[in-house]
């Protein structure tokens, strides 16, 4: 079953067409990885599908609905989960009570209890292995840790498809390698994910579609083998193939 259907949407900022009649598919189940180079559009295209901003034409299609235009709150409340770029946690809040913002303003929020709400948040601080920084406040947390509460947020809302934007920036490679296993977690609950990533061995460990993403248009769409086969891919989009890295 298809969860998210993209179809022919467009986005302009003045003269600018941020995204170009694009369209793309994403089944349930699915690890979707979108790439592409700075300003290609991926956050845009974010925008345009969780409500944060309106295509000029096209349509998107959620869990069987059309939603193009609809809100945020009421997309977050259908079932889509959605991570920032740049995460922002109410640093003056402990952790879970971060968490609990995800777990009452979403799809199953409001029949909750708070014991109800504190369980799904305390599930979802296992998941990422915040359990033990629950009672932090967020502020004090690392930036490879308040990227875990960021997913853990996201969880909380119980979502039928997270999207995530660059959840890996700013982190170290260690983070990283933690920030996958993590990921490798919440797949194996079953999720279905799309995520903008820049680091070619995250998404060929991660995900099993890789879309790229070049002014606004789709360049190439495939399997990370695939994209791992298109050198000049790698080379415009992506740096130097991972092996060359310094
Ligand atoms: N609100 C806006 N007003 C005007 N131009 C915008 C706006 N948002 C994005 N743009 C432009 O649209 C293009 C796509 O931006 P976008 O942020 O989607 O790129 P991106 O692929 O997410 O880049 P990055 O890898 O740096 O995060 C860029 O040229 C950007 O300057
Ligand atoms: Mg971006």
């Amino acid at each position: 079953m298809n969860i998210l259907e993209v179809e022919a949407v467009t986005k302009s900022f003045g003269g600018l067409r941020a995204i170009d009649d694009l369209s793309l598919t994403v089944r349930s189940g699915q690890c979707f990885g979108i790439i592409g180079a700075n300003g290609a559009g991926k956050t845009t295209l974010l925008n345009l599908i969780t409500g944060y901003a309106s295509p000029n034409t096209g349509s998107i299609r959620f869990d069987g609905h059309v939603v193009t235009g609809l809100p945020p709150y009421e997309l977050c409340r259908r079932g889509m989960g959605r991570s920032f770029q740049i995460v922002q946690p109410f640093a003056e809040m402990t952790v879970i009570d971060n968490v609990m913002t995800g777990a009452l303003y979403s799809r199953n929020g409001r029949g909750r209890s708070l014991a109800q709400a504190r369980t799904v948040c305390e599930q979802a601080l296992e998941l990422v292995g915040l359990t033990e920084q629950a009672n932090d406040l967020a502020g004090s947390l690392t930036i490879g840790r308040q990227k875990k509460l960021e997913l853990a947020r996201v969880l909380a809302t119980e979502p039928k498809l997270m999207l995530l934007d660059e959840v890996m920036g700013g982190l170290t490679r260690g983070e990283i390698e933690d920030c996958i296993a993590t990921l490798e977690r919440i797949k194996d609950t079953g999720a279905t994910i799309v995520m903008i990533e820049h680091h070619v061995h995250v998404i060929t460990r991660l995900c099993d579609h890789v879309f790229v993403l070049d002014f606004g248009r789709a360049l190439f769409e495939g399997t990370p083998a695939d994209v791992i086969a298109h050198p000049e891919v790698i080379q415009a989009y992506l740096g130097k193939p991972q092996e060359t890295q310094s």
